[in-house]
């Protein structure tokens, strides 16, 4: 299964995709994780990437578009993948549908995750995560069952995201708003938008996300 998860900074894509990827075997790719990695490891894609990531602004289609073609074509990717943060743009949208073509594969379902804006910045402010494993936690919302200590790998090490600040997230929303709500239009005419109420807990997310794919 091939499945996009679309939605607003904070509206919980990465929380459901790391599930989706542990109940259900969907390989997750996020873009934002490969970049921030990329960015720490100081590639050349990180060095390309850093500005903009730091201004909360997209980077290039033609960076994105490079990376997660070559990244869908590894084994790990054979039985389905889950796309979280791509495509954010037409233009990415349209690369994605020549990739799928060109290795003979279809697209079958887009996921909407809707949160208000108002919601967002708070979900965003307290996120962090396990610095060893990459699980996600938010101070409120998701607080690992022993405090300080990571429930997936037992490290005591965690990390908040360098973009995660409210001047960054409101550029972040507006670029969301400009450049990746026309995506919506573009899948409801290919018959496979499917929206979810982000606003409910997260394990009520994570229900209507599976009856929504029928897994
Ligand atoms: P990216 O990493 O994709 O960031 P984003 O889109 O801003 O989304 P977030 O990761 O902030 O939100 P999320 O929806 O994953 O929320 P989460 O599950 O963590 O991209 C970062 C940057 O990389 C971009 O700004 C851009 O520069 C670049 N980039 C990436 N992809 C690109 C592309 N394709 N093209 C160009 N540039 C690209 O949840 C948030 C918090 O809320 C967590 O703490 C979680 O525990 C909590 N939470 C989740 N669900 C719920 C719930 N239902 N109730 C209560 N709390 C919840
Ligand atoms: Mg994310
Ligand atoms: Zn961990």
């Amino acid at each position: 299964m091939i499945v996009i998860l679309l939605g607003p900074p904070g509206a919980g894509k990465g929380t459901q995709a790391q599930r989706l990827q542990a109940d259900h075997g969907l390989k997750q790719l996020s873009t934002g994780d490969m970049l921030r990695a990329a960015v720490k490891n100081e590639t050349r894609v990180g060095r390309l990437a850093k500005e903009a990531m730091d201004a909360g602004k997209l980077v290039s289609d033609d960076l994105v578009v490079q990376i997660i073609a070559d990244r869908i074509q590894e084994d790990d990717c054979a039985t389905g993948f889950l796309l979280d943060g791509f495509p954010r743009t037409v233009a990415q949208a349209e690369a994605l549908d020549v990739m799928l073509s060109d290795i003979g594969r279809k697209l079958d379902a887009v996921i909407e995750v809707t949160v208000p804006d108002s919601i967002l910045v708070e979900r965003v402010a307290g996120r962090y995560a396990c610095a060893k494993c990459g699980a996600g936690y938010h101070d409120r919302f998701k607080k690992p069952a022993q405090a300080g200590v990571c429930d997936q790998c037992g490290s005591t090490d965690f990390i908040r995201r360098d973009d995660d600040n409210a001047e960054t997230v409101r550029t972040r929303l507006d670029a969301y708003k400009k450049q990746t709500e026309p995506l919506l239009p573009y899948y409801q005419e290919k018959g496979v938008l499917l929206q979810v109420d982000g606003e409910q807990s997260i394990d009520a997310v994570a229900r209507t996300i599976d009856e929504a794919l029928g897994v």
